[in-house]
């Protein structure tokens, strides 16, 4: 009983200082960027990604930030507008792009209509 305990707090000391070496070893987390940044990185005319994504000449890589970014542009603030309707609005491009991410059937579809830049801008910016 008494060893059975001991081991038993040993495992959890060593669960918990991995916890601690984790948390210690990882990168810090980039702080979330602006709706402005995520509009210059992510829709650029000439080199943003939603442009290769469409176009289907995008690595995974840039499929996954695709998604970072939407995430905090969904988590962010628009410039104008209804903000739950902006939350609808941007979440749905997220959503689109970690179908994308996912290779879900009919992705590409889905994000060309939830990123379309006229129907958000002359709402929310
Ligand atoms: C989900 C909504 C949404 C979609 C989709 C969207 N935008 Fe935007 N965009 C915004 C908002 C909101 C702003 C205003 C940001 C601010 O000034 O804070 C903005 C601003 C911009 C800006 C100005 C950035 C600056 O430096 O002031 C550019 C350029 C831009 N968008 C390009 C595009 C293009 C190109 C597309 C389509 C491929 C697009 N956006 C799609 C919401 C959207």
């Amino acid at each position: 009983m008494r060893i059975r305990l001991f081991v038993g707090s040993l495992v959890a000391a060593a669960v918990c200082t991995g916890g601690v070496f984790a948390v210690n070893n990882s990168a810090p987390k980039a702080s979330p960027k602006t709706v402005k940044e995520v509009m210059k990185i992510a829709h650029d005319k000439e080199a943003g990604i939603l442009k290769k994504i469409l176009s289907g000449g995008a690595s995974d890589a840039e499929k996954k930030q695709l998604l970072d970014l939407y995430i905090d542009m969904a988590e962010g603030e628009p410039k104008k507008g209804d903000k739950a309707e902006w939350k609808i609005a941007a979440s749905a491009a997220a959503l689109s792009a970690g179908k994308v991410v996912l290779g879900r059937e009919g992705a590409i579809e889905e994000l060309t209509k939830t990123s379309d830049c006229k129907a958000c801008h002359s709402k929310f910016k």
